[in-house]
């Protein structure tokens, strides 16, 4: 979006707390992406701020308010989770598109397919997947750790969960762009990309439902298709948005938070050995490259006028409730940029929080585990490439191009 078409503001909407802040372009995100949102948390910078862009929305910028909305359904409805709001309307994906109570049916559905003993099962394949790829490249001493690793780790995994083909990547990769970083200058343009990313999923997993319908195995997949919710089969619809919802954030997440992770680590040697003279220990530290490396930027509609913040949010206004603010908030972790293994007390909702927590944490934190206990098996040291710069693009969930490791050849 560009500044001349930037929303007016609205007249119960105080100057104090007025912003320009653009979700998908921040200002300042060549200096760092975190850095970048960061800047709402400047001095004098209130709780909650409006911004013109992207339809004209709220942010709210620190964790305790991140967290009540997450938490206030009947006053902030996931209905419509992405802006601009043209954009949102399009995004129809079960259950993330609904309340309380109606998503918790749906989502005990999801859980079943995702829960911890089902990704307990695959720990194995997915510890393949992760040594397969760096032995590929572990004895050149160098890589572009997005295009080598991380852009295929998660894939590879999920669509073999999945029991998807992996050549059906670019493509599912392609949608999910357009659904998380929706294209185009305004927000008639945003919702046209939202909304035929939207169709492209339903259209490509069609036919995978109708196979496993007249032949069902034990993927979540199956499970979805062959389910009930309030006592009546799952409908045809609902098991399109179901899916295409799994395959969206599954595939996008990871993807682009590995790099913000080992980019860090590749400057923090002494993180790096924290995490290598402790393989099993990795597990109990991830929560805190959670905190630290949050990626997702969701929103909710405001579903009926509501003080906070000693400010009025009207019914049908968006507001934004950044994970990408949380973990990062001084307020509630101190010193929040730095990697910190042993903090006392820590506060993010990388994952979400309330009823749409992530439902494929499970999932994600394995990934993570496995990545790094094998990667530091290998690859004990490493540092970026001289002069290298990550650069990362914003959106509902963040993006990195590419990063430059090197390590020395033993
Ligand atoms: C680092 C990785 C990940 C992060 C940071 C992440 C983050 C999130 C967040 C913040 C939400 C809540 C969105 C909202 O409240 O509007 C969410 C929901 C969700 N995530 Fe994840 N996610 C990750 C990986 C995954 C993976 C691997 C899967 C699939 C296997 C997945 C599946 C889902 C689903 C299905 C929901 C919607 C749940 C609902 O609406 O009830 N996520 N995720």
């Amino acid at each position: 979006m560009t500044s001349e078409t930037m929303a007016h503001v609205p007249p119960h909407v105080p100057a104090s707390r007025v912003v320009d802040f653009d979700v998908y372009n921040p200002p300042g995100i060549e200096d760092g992406f975190h850095q970048a949102w960061m800047r709402l948390h400047g001095e004098g910078m209130p709780d909650l701020v409006w911004t013109p862009r992207n339809g004209g929305h709220w942010i709210a910028t620190r964790g305790p308010l991140i967290r009540q909305f997450l938490n206030e359904p009947e006053s902030f409805s996931a209905r419509v989770m992405i802006v601009p709001k043209e954009a949102g309307l399009e995004h129809k994906l079960v259950p993330m598109n609904m309340d309380p109570p109606e998503h918790g049916p749906y989502r005990r559905v999801l859980n079943k397919g995702l829960g911890p003993r089902q990704i307990r099962n695959i720990e194995g394949d997915v510890r393949d997947v992760a040594i397969e790829l760096i032995d590929k490249f572990a004895a050149d001493g160098k890589v572009d750790f997005c295009a080598e690793y991380a852009n295929i780790f998660p894939i590879k995994v999920f669509l073999a969960f999945s029991g998807l083909p992996l050549s059906d990547a670019p493509l599912l990769t392609k949608f999910s762009n357009s659904m998380l970083r929706p294209e185009g200058e305004n927000p008639e343009e945003k919702a046209a990309s939202m909304a035929s990313a939207n169709a492209g999923f339903f259209e490509y997993i069609a036919p995978t439902v109708a196979e496993r319908r007249a032949n069902p195995g034990n993927d979540w997949i199956s499970q979805i298709i062959h389910s009930e919710v309030n006592g009546t089969p799952v409908s045809e619809y609902e098991t399109l948005a179901m899916i295409s919802l799994v395959l969206l954030a599954g595939l996008d997440t990871v993807v682009n938070f590995l790099p913000f992770c080992m980019d860090y680590l590749a400057r923090d040697p002494g993180a790096v050995a924290a995490l290598r003279d402790d393989p099993a220990g990795i597990r109990k530290r991830a929560d805190e490259l959670f905190r630290r490396f949050p990626v997702v930027a969701q929103a909710r509609l405001v579903a009926q006028d509501v003080e906070r913040d000693g400010v009025m949010l009207k019914q049908g206004e968006m507001v934004l409730i950044p994970s990408t603010l949380h973990g990062t908030d001084a307020k509630e972790n101190e010193d929040p940029l730095t990697l910190d293994f042993g903090r006392k007390e820590r506060s993010h909702t990388t994952f979400g929080g309330g009823a749409h927590v992530c439902a494929g944490m499970h999932l994600a934190n394995l990934e993570i585990i496995v990545t790094l206990q094998e990667w530091l098996k290998r690859i004990p040291e490493f540092r970026v490439a001289a002069d290298f710069r990550l650069v990362a693009h914003s959106g509902v969930v963040a993006q990195v191009e590419r990063l430059d490791l090197e390590w020395d050849i033993l």
